[in-house]
């Protein structure tokens, strides 16, 4: 869902190391980075498509006519990707891309992508010293495609010399840089709640809110993109999961308090962004309520109030940077100041929710509220206000651990 998030795509070709793109492809996750895979033929005889494809969650194309979903789909591959990586890359694909020769789809969305093109050579000592592949790389990194030299070993021929794949981290680093991700939350855990919380009151009903989870979601994939370990405890909602964030999936209030609880120690930021039921119903029944038989039950329901998470966290034991949001329908930012000081947070975003604004909507304008005073941001969408939320909150974050 977010627009912001960088694109990977990994090509994968023949050689044994092919199995450690299933490594780089998790690791581009945890950096908040989409991957998508397309392999070579050869590839497939080392590993198969099934396993990317679960990895990923995304299509995993071999052949040039596989037509999953596009009708010409190597450009759509090449225009979607913000770099390429093959990783990693045979003698025989290093040569074919100096040559410009495209006989399957990999090597035809190498040729056709404008994104950079990033290679990673694993092969045996002899091939890769060979004039050859040396003349071939020099073809390219002349064409500006950047090279991750492999490192030197044991190679799985029972050779020893330069030809093992470079180390995953470095390979994934230097892709970063090139896709310039700013990672200035790298280090940081964070913890994010979002959606609703469904409060059971039979069997079949429940108290619920109109919240879709896309304001915290988007919250959670930009603090992922830049670089954070982040929690997601959502509500139940109906929209993706993002990229490079463990999700939590809870139903009611209760269930989110404890599965907070039991995250936020060593957490730096916490981001509730839940709209949490204030109420649930004090004994939800364990049969279907009948509407019209005398008992009434349905139209007197004894409410209880629910613990209030973010309060909650805010007293608990460490420092951290605690953000909530407040959902108004008139005198916004006064009612966000008084959430503010009765929960005990760092910042309250507010936003007014009146005529059905906000839940659900891609967009949203809100207020930051802290203790300072008041700063509006326009109306934007959702995927770019997350990030206007995370640069105030690193810069109180930095602020209290001064
Ligand atoms: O999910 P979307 O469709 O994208 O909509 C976004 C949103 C409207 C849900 C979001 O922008 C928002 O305003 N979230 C907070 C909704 C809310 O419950 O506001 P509140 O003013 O009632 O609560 C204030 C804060 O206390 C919130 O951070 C809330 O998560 C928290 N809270 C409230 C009650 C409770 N029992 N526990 C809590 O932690």
């Amino acid at each position: 869902m977010c627009a912001r998030q960088k694109t990977v795509l990994i090509g994968v070709t023949g050689c044994i190391a092919a199995y450690k793109s299933c490594e780089i492809v998790r690791a581009f996750q945890k950096r908040g980075v989409r991957a998508k895979v397309v392999m070579t033929e050869h590839a497939t005889e080392f590993v198969g498509p099934t396993t990317f494809r679960a990895l990923t969650r995304e299509p995993v194309a071999v052949g040039l006519f596989d037509e999953p979903g596009s009708p010409i789909h190597h450009i759509s591959l090449a225009q979607e990707a913000d770099l390429m990586l093959i990783a990693p890359c045979t003698a025989n694909v290093i040569a074919k891309l100096a040559q410009g020769i495209c006989d399957d789809l990999l090597t035809t969305t190498a040729l056709a992508t404008k994104a950079p093109l990033v290679i990673a050579p694993a092969m045996n000592v002899n091939m890769y010293e060979h004039a050859a592949t040396q003349r071939n790389m020099q073809i390219l990194r002349e064409r500006g495609c950047h090279f991750i030299e492999p490192d030197e070993g044991f190679l799985a021929c029972g050779d020893t010399g330069k030809g093992r794949l470079a180390d995953i981290g470095e390979i994934v680093d230097a892709c970063l840089e090139i896709l310039e991700v700013e990672q200035d939350m790298a280090g940081l855990n964070v913890l994010v709640t979002a959606g609703p919380t469904q409060e059971p009151i039979d069997t079949v009903r429940c108290i619920t809110n109109h919240s879709s989870g896309k304001m915290g979601y988007a919250i959670a994939e930009a603090a992922a993109a830049r670089g954070a370990q982040v929690h997601l405890i959502s509500g139940p909602v109906s929209i993706p999961e993002p990229q490079g964030v463990q999700v939590h999936r809870v139903t009611t209030a209760q269930q989110m308090l404890e599965a907070s609880q039991e995250l936020v120690d060593g957490c730096d930021i916490v981001v509730c962004t839940a709209a949490v039921c204030d109420f649930r119903p004090a004994a939800p029944a364990s049969r279907k309520l009948k509407k019209g038989d005398g008992t009434s039950e349905l139209e007197h329901i004894e409410l209880v109030q629910n613990p209030d998470i973010l309060a909650t966290l805010a007293s608990c034991e460490g420092r951290r940077a605690i953000v909530g949001f407040a959902a108004e329908t008139d005198d916004v930012v006064e009612y966000a100041k008084g959430k503010l000081a009765s929960k005990r947070a760092d910042l309250i975003v507010a936003n007014d929710v009146s005529e059905g604004k906000v839940f659900g909507s891609e967009r949203n304008e809100v207020w930051l509220v802290t203790a300072e005073g008041e700063e509006h941001v326009p109306e934007m969408d959702k995927v770019h206000l997350a990030d206007v939320v995370l640069d105030k909150t690193l810069s109180l974050y930095d602020l209290k651990m001064a």
